[in-house]
């Protein structure tokens, strides 16, 4: 079975780097918050361009500090899409404040720019925007941003599936007036285990994540504010110290896998990725797109390749959440259609080009 996705491949590949890290992190002495955390959070602000990264437990919690942050909590409304990790709301309201569901564009599955001017109007109080960059690609940044702007709601860039993607040759991370992102294994830069980090251009907040991440202290043993658990742990960062120097050339077999893909399947009636003008897609995912969705995932199965749906269930119609989110009033057509239809195929920088002809062959076959 050709997996849909191997965080084992990515390790194998640098197991002799990785092993080394973990032995020296081992042998330092020293667990929580050192030199490997701020190490890592020094190479990947400086990766992306910009002054600060705080290293966190992981994405989920990126998102509800920087969140928390710019201030955000009881009585802030906050724009965000339900076509994403339900981890994107889970954040919003674990800040404390209310999320606001945004439909998506069905040709990049991102943020609809309309959609949340629309939502602006309807609620002027939303405080900020959560695009997504959803399976690598870049939302619709400038007009996002732009509104943003003009209503003085804040930016926080999810990052989560979109390590080292750009927009107009701009770093995805860098638009915002904070990024988050998972490390999630299986991420285009994944730990071994859980992690995350925030980074920001700006001083101050970047002093205040490190405050909030940490119980809130400014310094040992003293809270000024209320703060939280949620450190990314030195032996992860030991790790992701060496996978980040495999992140570029990660990102560009994802892209040629892609090419393959769009070349290999193209006449087939199928819905295939759109990259959009000016983007530099990191291909997190490939998702196709079929009113045969179910139908075709089976038969894929059936020929020896594994596919994945992301995601199959909005998060206003999850049970958690049923009934009780509040909606734009442009609705959420878009992101019902895509979540009945989308399929992820295999998708990870060590699938080779015989297994990239198998898949292109698989779905070739109906
Ligand atoms: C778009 C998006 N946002 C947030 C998250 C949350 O990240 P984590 O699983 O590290 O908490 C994820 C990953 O699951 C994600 O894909």
């Amino acid at each position: 079975m050709i997996p849909q996705t191997d965080p084992k491949a990515a390790y194998l590949e640098q197991q002799a780097e990785i092993d080394a890290a973990i032995q020296r992190q081992l042998a330092s002495g020293w667990y929580i918050l050192g030199k490997e955390v701020a190490g890592f959070e020094g190479e990947f602000a400086a990766y992306l361009g910009l002054a600060h990264g705080v290293g966190v437990a992981n994405g989920t919690d990126a998102l509800v500090l920087a969140l928390k942050g710019l201030g955000m909590g009881p009585g802030s409304m906050v724009a965000t899409v339900a076509h994403t990790a339900v981890a994107t709301v889970v954040a919003v309201e674990q800040a404390g404040a209310t999320p606001v569901l945004i439909d998506i564009d069905p040709l990049t599955y991102t943020m609809d720019p309309v959609a949340l001017q629309a939502a602006f109007e309807a609620y002027p109080a939303i405080e900020a925007v959560i695009p997504v960059h959803l399976y690598g690609q870049p939302a619709d940044l400038p007009a996002i941003q732009a509104i943003a702007h003009r209503q003085g709601a804040k930016l926080i860039e999810d990052c989560a599936q979109a390590h080292g993607a750009k927009l107009d040759g701009r770093m995805l991370g860098t638009w915002g007036d904070v990024a988050c992102f998972s490390l999630y294994p299986t991420k285009n830069l994944g730990a071994l285990g859980d992690g995350g980090i925030i980074a920001t251009g700006d001083a101050a907040l970047a002093a205040e994540l490190k405050a909030l991440r940490q119980y809130g202290w400014r310094e040992h043993y003293v809270s000024d504010i209320v703060g939280m658990n949620s450190r990314l742990d030195e032996l992860q960062a030991a790790i992701l110290r060496v996978k980040l120097t495999a992140l570029d050339r990660g990102n560009a077999r994802r892209r040629a896998v892609a090419a393959s893909y769009d070349a290999g399947l193209a006449g087939l009636g199928l819905g295939l990725p759109l990259v959009r003008a000016g983007a530099q897609h990191v291909y997190h995912q490939y998702a196709i797109r079929t009113p045969d969705r179910d139908g075709l995932k089976f038969r894929l199965r059936e020929r020896g390749v594994a596919t994945n749906i992301h995601y199959p269930v909005p998060v206003h119609r999850q049970a958690a959440y049923l009934d009780r989110l509040t909606i734009g009033p442009a609705g959420l057509a878009e992101t019902e259609h895509a979540a009945a239809e989308v399929l992820s195929l295999p998708m990870y920088p060590q699938l080779g080009d015989e297994a990239v002809a198998q898949v292109i062959a698989a779905v070739r076959a109906g």
